[in-house]
């Protein structure tokens, strides 16, 4: 692959200080910025290493079509490895997810088969059932289910995240957070920050609404690309020390915050992990650091409702 390939422009996000948000008396805290990833978040890092993987061990071969179910943010970014290496794409969405997202994946030229929501939310069921429709248009030799939730390759994708952290925060970082759909971001980072940095606490994040992790139990909520109802198959329990239920309300008006007060424009899930990041640095106080990501572009949201002020 050439320097110049478009791939290669995937990872070395930048890190910056959150300046107006954080408290008097806290740790400072960093946020990388995911967004800037080609298609606008940090699932362009899993995607190239599930497709790389899969070639790598020989599961992927030219001529296959690569599927998988997605709120929309992972499929945009395998939309955009399969564009570049020349596999065609099926993707298992639902109107439950931002219009602008299932337009990219067609935009990419995957193609978009849609599991209806009736109520328009994330309910408890609605990725299980996208799940099904995938592992059923996956039936054959020819078709390559990449299956993101039971998939260790994510893992691969992200351990480039914490190694950027650790060159950019090279003073040591005492806590890291992040919220959990697959729990292949925190997953792949914790497996880095832990091998360097024992002490680093890891604190794994959901919505309140659907507390899988903190009280067994999912919930409607409309936090795009977390809280999908069941425990991810990925999280492993070795590799965090504790976890956070936050209020989805909070994160929305943290999202907002974030664009009004720190320029960055980002989604209601980084929302969630800079209001639980304030909370950690609040309990650390001043000398110690805190890291967490935005996970993607804000401009995935803008004709939502996410930045209209209530
Ligand atoms: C916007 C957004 N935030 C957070 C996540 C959660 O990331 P992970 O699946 O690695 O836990 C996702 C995953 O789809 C996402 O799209």
């Amino acid at each position: 692959m050439s320097k110049h390939d478009i791939l290669n422009a995937i990872g070395n996000t930048p890190c910056v200080e959150l300046r107006h948000v954080v408290p008097d008396g806290c740790a400072r805290v960093f946020v990388k910025l995911e967004g800037q990833n080609p298609t606008g978040s940090y699932k362009d890092r899993m995607a190239k290493a599930m497709i790389e993987e899969a070639e790598r061990r020989g599961d992927l071969k030219q001529g296959m079509t690569v599927v998988e179910a997605t709120g929309g943010s992972t499929g945009s970014s395998i939309a955009l490895v399969c564009a570049i290496k020349g596999y065609a794409f099926t993707v298992v969405s639902s109107n439950a997810f931002a219009q602008e997202k299932l337009n990219t994946m067609s935009a990419f030229g995957a193609t978009v088969d849609i599991v209806h929501s009736p109520s328009g939310k994330i309910t408890p069921d609605l990725i299980p059932s996208m799940r099904e429709r995938a592992k059923y248009l996956s039936t054959g030799e020819n078709f390559y289910y990449t299956d993101q939730f039971s998939n260790s390759d994510v893992i691969v994708g992200y351990e480039g995240l914490g190694r950027e952290l650790l060159d950019q925060l090279p003073g040591g970082i005492d806590a890291f957070c992040g919220a959990v759909g697959g729990a292949g971001m925190v997953m792949g980072v914790s497996k880095v920050l832990k091998k360097e940095l024992p002490d680093c606490r890891v604190t794994v994040l959901e919505p309140a609404s659907a507390p899988v992790i903190t009280k067994g139990h999912g919930g409607r909520h409309s936090v795009e690309g977390i809280g999908i109802g069941f425990l991810p198959p990925i999280l492993d329990k070795e590799m965090y020390d504790d976890a956070l239920a936050i209020e989805e309300s909070e994160g929305r008006a943290m999202a907002r915050r974030l664009a009004k007060e720190e320029g960055i424009l980002a989604g209601t899930s980084t929302g969630l992990n800079v209001v639980a990041a304030l909370k950690i640095a609040q309990e650390l106080g001043p000398g110690k650091v805190v890291a967490t990501v935005a996970c993607d572009t804000g401009l995935k949201y803008v004709r939502g409702d996410l930045f209209i002020d209530n």
